[in-house]
């Protein structure tokens, strides 16, 4: 090749950004289309993680420097350069540029511009790929930090309510069916059980979170003498991803995340349904406070509970995001693929949805003004304490199977007279039990008392039972778990 032939390399692309080509130009002969440039940028919503690409870059710079890798006055200029930078985000004075793709870029090309070398020397040793998935990380642990912390306060909320309702009867349901007595305080103690899992969950998936991408470059690591463990401690990691491939390519922490926001938001989704029932005026066991529920642009009366309805219509939302990201996933080799950029709106929104859903549920339930009266009249519509009859003859000595049957012989004499078995005395119980042998002769005066509310409930009093001295004690626990950050 002769030094004059006009085959020299075409010139640079035109420009991309206000000060110069893009980053990665150097090997490209014609500039990005902006409709490519458009489709590609993720700076519109990754400047959310500008605060913990900081974060991180501080971190590896500190590394580089200690490590002689970088000067100690190039680290001195990444600093100051930083430092501006945050200030001139937290003033939206920053000037985000969709030409420099995403937040990285916008950032290391606003460091360049005020560091200089130092700045274009910040990148030895690292990707954008292991910064990424490090930036995310940090994100999504702080996320998870606010979630519990909002997850707690709700389940202090619930177990306040339940405390003043430890003994408040209500009917328990199965298949939606008055089954048997429970406390109002049991009742929401089983959402404060489900939540507690889901707070365990959460703290689970932080562990697995914690850990640091950084190191392994684009895929494979890097040549330089690099610090792992000095930056994964500087950035309050647990340990290291122990391989690169995986570190810089996986993202199963976030679909776990998303897994444990899809089931708190089920959890929820199943206790708005209940409110929503609650608060029909067929049922009017509660009320709603007036500002979480809306009217009726045309029809005067209503009062509709829009919080409850919306936190169920958001749990679809969540579930989506879970099977966006698992989807994201499942096709891609190793190691990094741009796929993976798909993976933040999904991951903020969850997170968003989560924490905005956990503040106005709390402030919500507060708001419960509960109907005690509704609640021990519906109790009185539908034979809550048959079992307790049953249990009553056989502790008087009828085998199970016998005492069933001669109850719902009185079921039946009751639903003939149009009333609950509750108010059936001595006679006509022993009336209805008749045709079963040993069962009429075996009712004494005492099994009133079986049939009512109060000694149904008492009687339920082992560790889990609706007593309201096993309510109150399980209360007690569960608010010392909570002390202890359990
Ligand atoms: N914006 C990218 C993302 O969110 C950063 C990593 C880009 N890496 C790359 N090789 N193009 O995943």
């Amino acid at each position: 090749m002769t030094a004059n032939k006009p085959s020299s390399p075409p010139p640079p692309p035109a420009s991309t950004s206000a000060d110069g080509a893009k980053t990665w130009s150097g090997r490209f002969s014609e500039p990005v289309a902006e409709l490519v440039k458009r489709y590609t940028a993720s700076v519109s919503f990754d400047q959310r993680m500008a605060a913990q690409d900081i974060r991180g870059s501080l971190a590896h710079a500190r590394m580089l420097a200690r490590q002689g890798i970088i000067s100690r006055a190039d680290l001195a200029a990444i600093e100051c350069g930083m430092a501006q930078i945050k200030d001139e985000i937290a003033h939206g004075e920053f000037n985000w540029n969709p030409d420099d793709e995403d937040v990285h870029l916008n950032i290391e090309r606003r460091l360049t511009a005020l560091a200089g070398d130092a700045g274009k020397r910040l990148h030895t040793g690292r990707s954008r790929n292991d910064q990424v998935a490090t930036d995310i990380r940090l994100w999504l642990r702080d996320a998870i930090d606010r979630i519990l912390a909002l997850l707690a306060a709700f389940q202090r909320q619930l177990l306040d309510i339940a405390d003043e309702h430890a003994a408040t009867p209500m009917p328990g349901f199965t298949h939606l069916q008055v089954a048997q007595p429970v406390t109002f305080g049991h009742h929401l103690l089983a959402y404060y059980e489900m939540t507690r899992r889901d707070a365990e969950r959460f703290a689970d998936c932080r562990r697995r979170t914690n850990r640091l991408p950084l190191g392994a470059a684009a895929l494979a690591g890097t040549s330089y003498p690099i610090d792992r463990a000095g930056v994964a401690a500087e950035l309050g990691f647990e340990d290291i991803c122990r391989n690169s491939l995986d570190a810089v390519s996986d993202r199963d922490f976030a679909i776990e995340f998303c897994a444990a926001g899809a089931l708190l938001m089920t959890h929820l989704s199943r206790l708005s349904e209940e409110i929503i029932l609650w608060m029909n005026p067929r049922i009017a066991f509660i009320d709603l406070g007036d500002s979480f529920c809306t009217g009726s642009s045309i029809m005067p009366q209503k009062k509709n509970p829009d919080v409850p309805e919306l936190v169920r219509g958001k749990t679809g939302r969540v579930n989506g995001h879970l099977m966006a990201l698992l989807t994201l996933m499942k096709g891609q080799p190793l190691a990094y693929n741009k796929d993976n950029q798909e993976d933040k709106e999904p991951l903020f929104d969850t997170a968003d949805t989560l924490i905005d859903t956990l503040r106005v549920y709390t402030d919500m339930i507060a708001s419960i003004q509960v109907k005690a009266g509704n609640m021990r009249a519906a109790l009185a519509q539908g034979h809550a304490t048959a079992t307790d009859l049953a249990d009553y003859l056989v502790r008087k000595g009828l085998p199970f199977r016998d005492a069933h049957e001669a109850v719902a012989l009185a079921v039946r004499a009751a639903e003939a007279r149009g009333v609950d078995i509750s108010c059936f005395g001595l006679r006509e119980l022993r009336d209805a039990m008749n045709p079963v042998p040993g069962a009429a002769e075996r009712l004494d005066g005492d099994v009133l008392e079986a049939l009512g509310i109060e000694g149904s409930l008492a009687a339920r009093a082992h560790p889990g039972g609706t007593a309201p001295a096993a309510v109150r004690a399980a209360i007690a626990r569960a608010r010392a778990d909570l002390d202890q950050g359990m």
